[in-house]
């Protein structure tokens, strides 16, 4: 299932619609949104269309100029494809229709071709004009709009909420789902659909949730839904929960929420990277010959997207063979290493707008080396100034600790990274596909494995929460992820954590490990299992408290987390997870404000 971006709203039946539409779309700007836009027929019935970038309170003095309304559609835009401007905003349409949509249509490119070659023209870069402009090729050749809609969606490939209106039919809402979320609100003398109850809550909590295949037409007295031509009917739902829970669909935090959102975060991010098995990056318009040009890479950013860093790194150089170094954006900035054009550096960040790095980018840009973004947010500063730039799409990220774009970030990079080694001919493509279905199958699923046994990392938290100090240790890939599950741990828990390489302890760090001190040991490389059980038994010899995190099977006799069976080449996704479980919980024993911890920002834009 790929992750909701975007916010829908729409309403058939109540004469306020104009007040509906924007009050649920400000009621979904929690979800992170670059633009906005309705469509609505005013009281001639004729349709009327409202867009623009930036907030919701941008189109409201246009929209409720309109007289009166009582049917149509809202939207705000999470940008995915297309940059943040008045014409990729939604809704997208013709004379004859208006589409608002929250997904990705991944073959649109091909789709918008045959559009193309038939005499349609695209006013917009975006995926979802090209479903709408479909949908007006096929409403012309069909007999009814819920066959061109069936005709339509049969050629989608991807993930779709679609909320759709007719010129010629005012007082009908058509709303379709796959793999989006998209609800139908039942009121009294009014229905609506929604991507989820926040926006409705007010209005109704009675609803039916959408499932795959579903196509429904609404008006204000009646609501069909209809699946494979077939009309059928979807269990009434109510909708207990208040506004805030809404916005966290149901998770008691935004962290929470994410930490479970990071599978299809992660398939979100590279099934638009992959085809028959294969990277490819073809989409992203990136110059591949750089891979083959370049001699070094520098990774640069700060916090925990400098830790996906260092599980770029070593994919890095496992796969591609790349010397590569991670730096911290805000040392980079002040000692700089002797950048030439000769290296590529590859900027991260989550927000796109950190400080540091933005500041570290146009200096590697001025010494004249090549720059690449990992960019969560279309259309940041960050993702605007490098010279190339792969966005993830793990959908907005709430909680100031961040979570599923470390997930998405260290998954991309490794994929970028398999792609370099067969471009640098040290992966064949036999092997390529096997790095990609552990990558795309088979990390995922070993998260969600990880998520369904949270009751086991709680009780590690227990262990931990009454602590004033602890140690997070590991070799290679392990130390990279304990410094990760350090920061996360420290960040939202306010306990004093450090991470260090499992074989320096003994040069200084041990003289800490007093009786009763946590050590989280990681341990998933089995070229390293039995050093890191030395390692361990100095701690606990010394009275830590040991919390081992491995895939080793054996009985060390400390309280474990097993990993799921996985190659040892991806299982730093699954270890993520149960670092941000272990300090999620903690944090919430230690009744820590988890989303929003002391001192801290979600996006560091100052110095
Ligand atoms: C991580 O949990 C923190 N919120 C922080 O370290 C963050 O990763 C860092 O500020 C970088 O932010 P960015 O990814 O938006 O650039």
């Amino acid at each position: 299932m790929v992750l909701y971006m975007c916010g829908i709203i729409g309403c058939v039946g109540n004469e306020n619609t104009l007040e509906v539409l924007l009050d649920g779309l400000t009621a979904l700007e929690y979800r992170g949104y670059d633009s906005a836009g309705v469509a609505v027929f005013d009281n001639t019935g004729k349709l009327r269309m409202v867009k623009d970038f930036g907030r919701v309170s941008k189109i409201t003095q246009e929209v409720l100029e309109i007289k009166s309304s009582s049917c149509g559609i809202g939207h705000t835009r999470w940008a995915t494809h297309g940059a943040v401007t008045k014409e990729n905003s939604h809704p997208h349409g013709s004379e004859g229709l208006q589409i608002v949509h929250n997904g990705i249509i991944e073959n649109h490119a091909h789709l918008k071709k045959e559009l193309t070659d038939i005499g349609y023209s695209f006013k917009s870069e975006t995926d979802t004009e090209v479903a709408a402009l479909l949908l007006d090729y096929y409403s012309k050749q069909s007999e009814s709009k819920l066959e061109a809609i069936g005709k339509t969606v049969k050629r989608l490939v991807g993930s779709y909420a679609l909320g759709i209106v007719f010129a010629d039919e005012p007082g009908v809402i058509y709303a379709v789902r796959k793999d989006s979320p998209l609800i139908i609100g039942i009121g009294e003398g009014a229905n609506y659909i929604a991507s989820d109850m926040t926006a409705l809550l007010k209005y109704t909590r009675e609803h039916y949730s959408l499932e795959n295949g579903d196509i429904a037409r609404i008006t204000a007295q009646d609501i069909e839904i209809y699946n494979t031509g077939e009309r059928i009917t979807r269990k009434k739902l109510y909708a207990d929960w208040d506004r805030s829970a809404a916005e966290k669909g149901g998770y008691p935090h935004f962290m929470l929420k994410e930490i479970y959102e990071s599978p299809d975060a992660v398939r979100s991010t590279l099934r638009v990277r992959i085809v028959d098995m294969l990277p490819d990056f073809s989409a992203d318009e990136l110059d591949e010959g750089i891979f083959e040009r370049i001699s070094r890479v520098y990774i640069v950013a700060c916090g925990t997207a400098m830790h996906a860093g260092l599980i770029g790194k070593s994919r890095l150089e496992a796969y591609a063979k790349l010397p590569a170094s991670v730096e911290i954006a805000s040392e980079f900035r002040y000692n700089p290493p002797m950048l030439s054009s000769d290296d590529l550096v590859i900027v991260i960040s989550q927000s796109g707008e950190t400080a540091d790095s933005l500041a570290a980018l146009r200096l590697s840009k001025q010494m004249g080396a090549k720059t690449l973004a990992v960019v969560n947010v279309v259309g940041s500063s960050i993702a605007k100034e490098a010279d190339f730039v792969l966005y993830t799409y793990a959908g907005p990220e709430i909680a100031v600790a961040s979570t599923k774009a470390y997930s998405v970030q260290s998954a991309l990079i490794t994929l970028l990274a398999v792609r370099a080694g067969m471009l640098r001919g040290f992966i064949d493509e036999s092997f390529a596909k096997t790095l990609v279905c552990e990558l795309y199958i088979d990390a995922p699923s070993a998260i969600e494995k990880m998520l369904e046994r949270a009751d086991e990392i709680k009780e590690c938290a227990e262990m931990l929460c009454e602590s004033d100090d602890a140690f997070f240790i590991g070799r290679g890939i392990d130390y990279a992820l304990a410094c990760e599950g350090s920061l996360k741990l420290k960040e939202i828990s306010y306990i004093h954590s450090e991470a260090y390489a499992a074989g320096e302890l003994k040069h200084g760090t041990i003289s800490l490990i007093t009786e009763g001190v946590p050590v989280i040991a990681l341990a998933s490389v089995s070229a390293l299992y039995d050093k890191m059980e030395s390692n361990i038994r100095e701690v606990a010899s010394r009275g830590a408290k040991v919390i081992l995190i491995t895939s080793d099977t054996r009985e060390y006799g400390y309280t474990m987390v097993r990993l799921p069976e996985i190659s040892e080449r991806v299982s730093f996704l699954p270890v993520a997870c149960v670092l941000q479980l272990l300090a999620y919980y903690t944090s919430v024993m230690r009744g820590c404000d988890v989303d929003k911890p002391r001192n801290l920002a979600k996006s560091v834009t100052v110095e």
